[in-house]
C-alpha cells in the first residue's frame, strides 16, 4: 500500500486542502483520507458534478475523535498573554488531577510569559499554536481543538481575548477556536482593574455574558504592577479547575470504584556490571493507558514500571523498579489487589555474576556472561494461594506463532486471561502506538482456551477494551 506525505504535496494544493479540511472540520489527514475515499468509491461524474449526497456518504458518520475514543473528559485549555499565564501551568496539573485530559493552545503573547514546552511537558502533549502551521504535517484543526474536547477553559482570559470574543474575531488560533466551538467555555479573566473596569470591557464582558459564557474571578487583591490593588487577579488554578468540574457536572460512572487494580509495565533493565545492562525495546505505553483507563474507570491503581520515558499517569500510584527482582517485589508490596494486569516485558533472564566494577577488555578475550533465569512474576503471583488476586491477566508478546505460543504461555502461567500480541519488528507495536491484540479467556464449561481477536487499534482503545471486560466480568461475579 503506497503511503503519502501531506508535507511533500506543493504548497498550492496544501493551502487547498487545509482550507478544505477547516471548512469541513477536519483534520487534513482525516480530510486526504475522505478525498481518496470519494475517489474510490464515488463515480466520476458524481465527482465531476460535486454531488453533495455522494459526498456525505462518503463521508464516516462518526469521527474517531480524540474525546470519544479515550472515553475520558477533554478541556482545550486557551492561555492567554496576561501575567497570570504562568498560574495556567498549575491550572494543567490542577485539571489533570481531576482526571481531565489537557490540550493547550496559547497565544503568541502567552509565550512571552511561559513557553508553548513546559505547557506541553505539563499536559502532556503538544501545546497548540498557529492556525496555519506550516511545519505539522497532520494539523490538528482550530474546528477539531474546538470541539474534540467537553469544555474550552480561557485562562488567563485577557481583555484582548475577551474583546475578540464579544465581537467575534477569528484572527489567530484562540480565537478561531472559540468562535468555532460548540461546547460549553469557561473563562478565567485575568487583568489590571482599570481594565477591568473599563466601559469597554465592561460591555464585552456583558455580551459574553448574554452569549452564555462561563467566568470565574476575578478576584480581588493585589496586582502585579507595585502598589496597585483591586479586582483583576484571576481566580486561583484550584478554584478554576473546580469551576471545569462543576460545568462538566458528575464524573462518568465509576465501575471499578473500590476495587484495587496493579498494573506492570515497560522494559526490565538487568546489570551486567555498574554500567551496562540488558534491557528490551518495550515502551511502556500499553501498560501505562491500561493504569489510565482503569483509574479513569474509578479503580485505585498501582502502576509497576521499568524504565520508560512516560509521564506517570494523573491520579495513579506509580513505584519505579528497575530489574525483574526489582519488579516482583514491588509487585508483591502492592498487593492485596482485585485485578493484576502484567503488560511489562521482563527480562527472563540475568547475568549470574553482576560485576561490581566495569567489565575490563582483557588478553583473556570476552568475559563470559552466563545468565540464570529470573523469577516468573506472571507465574509466581497466578500461583499466590491467600494473596492471589481474583483476575490476573498476562500479556504474551511473542515474534512468531502467536496464538501458538500464547496458548501455550496462558496454559502454563496459571492466569485468568492472556492478551496476546505480535511485537515482530514490521508491527511497530514495540515502542509504537498502535497495538493489534487477541483475548486468550478460558470456557466455563470444559476450560478450553478460547481466543478472539480484535483490529489494530491505538493502545487507548485497547486499554478502553480491556477496562470495559474486565468491568463487565467483576461487576457480573457476587460480591
Ligand atoms: C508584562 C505584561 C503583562 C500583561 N498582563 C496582562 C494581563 O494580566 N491581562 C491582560 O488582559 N493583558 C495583559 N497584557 C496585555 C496583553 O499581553 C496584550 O493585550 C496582548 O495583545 C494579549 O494578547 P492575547 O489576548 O492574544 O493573549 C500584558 C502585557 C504585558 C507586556
Amino acid at each position: 500500500m503506497a503511503s503519502l506525505t501531506v508535507r511533500k504535496l506543493d504548497d498550492a494544493i496544501k493551502a487547498e486542502l487545509r482550507l478544505r479540511a477547516a471548512r469541513n472540520g477536519r483534520s487534513v489527514e482525516d480530510e486526504v483520507r475522505v478525498i481518496l475515499r470519494e475517489a474510490a468509491t464515488v463515480t466520476s461524474s458524481t465527482v465531476a458534478t460535486g454531488n453533495r449526497a455522494a459526498r456525505n456518504a462518503a463521508i464516516p458518520a462518526g469521527r474517531n475523535s480524540f474525546h470519544q475514543s479515550n472515553g475520558l473528559r477533554n478541556i482545550t485549555l486557551i492561555i492567554g498573554g496576561g501575567i497570570a499565564a504562568y498560574k495556567a501551568l498549575d491550572l494543567i496539573r490542577r485539571l489533570k488531577e481531576r482526571g481531565f485530559i489537557v490540550r493547550c493552545v496559547m497565544t503568541n503573547a502567552a509565550q512571552q510569559f511561559v513557553t508553548p514546552l513546559s505547557a506541553g511537558a505539563l499536559a502532556g502533549t503538544h501545546a497548540y499554536t498557529d492556525l496555519f502551521d506550516p511545519g505539522s504535517e497532520f494539523d490538528a484543526g482550530h474546528i477539531r481543538l474546538a470541539r474534540d474536547c467537553d469544555l474550552i477553559v480561557v485562562a488567563p482570559a485577557t481583555a484582548d481575548l475577551m474583546a475578540k470574543m464579544a465581537h467575534g474575531l477569528a484572527s489567530d488560533l484562540a480565537t478561531a477556536i472559540l468562535l468555532a466551538a460548540d461546547k460549553p467555555i469557561l473563562l478565567a479573566p485575568a487583568m489590571n482593574p482599570l481594565m477591568w473596569n473599563n466601559p469597554a470591557t465592561r460591555r464585552n464582558v456583558a455580551q459574553l455574558a448574554r452569549d452564555g459564557v462561563a467566568m470565574i474571578g476575578p478576584n480581588a487583591g493585589k496586582m502585579a504592577e507595585a502598589g496597585e490593588a483591586g479586582v483583576g487577579r484571576m481566580a486561583e488554578p484550584t478554584e478554576i479547575a473546580t469551576a471545569a468540574a462543576r460545568i462538566l457536572g458528575p464524573a462518568r460512572p465509576q465501575p471499578l470504584e473500590g476495587k484495587r487494580v496493579l498494573v506492570t509495565a515497560g522494559p526490565t533493565r538487568e546489570p551486567i556490571d555498574p554500567v551496562r545492562y540488558i534491557a528490551n525495546r518495550s515502551s511502556g505505553k500499553q501498560g501505562f493507558a491500561i493504569a489510565a483507563a482503569a483509574q479513569a474507570a474509578g479503580a485505585e491503581v498501582t502502576l509497576i514500571s521499568g524504565p520508560v520515558d512516560l509521564d506517570d499517569p494523573a491520579g495513579v500510584t506509580v513505584a519505579h523498579v528497575e530489574s525483574a527482582r526489582e519488579m516482583l517485589a514491588a509487585v508483591e508490596a502492592a498487593l492485596p489487589a482485585d485485578i493484576a494486569i502484567f503488560t511489562a516485558a521482563v527480562a527472563d533472564w540475568r547475568v549470574a555474576h553482576e560485576g561490581a566494577q566495569k567489565l575490563k577488555k582483557t588478553a583473556a578475550g570476552m568475559p563470559p556472561l552466563q545468565l540464570v533465569e529470573n523469577p516468573d512474576i506472571l507465574a509466581t503471583i497466578s500461583k499466590l494461594r491467600d494473596t492471589r488476586p481474583p483476575l490476573v491477566i498476562g500479556f504474551a508478546a511473542e515474534t512468531e506463532h502467536l496464538i501458538d505460543n500464547a496458548r501455550a504461555k496462558f496454559a502454563r502461567k496459571g492466569c485468568d486471561w492472556m492478551v496476546a500480541n505480535d511485537v515482530s519488528p514490521g508491527t511497530g507495536v514495540m515502542g509504537g502506538d498502535r497495538n493489534t491484540v487477541h483475548l486468550l479467556t478460558r470456557d466455563g464449561v470444559g476450560d478450553e482456551i478460547k481466543a478472539e481477536s480484535f483490529p489494530v487499534m491505538t493502545k487507548e482503545d485497547v486499554a478502553a477494551m480491556l477496562i470495559e471486560r474486565i468491568v463487565s466480568t467483576v461487576t457480573d461475579q457476587p460480591t
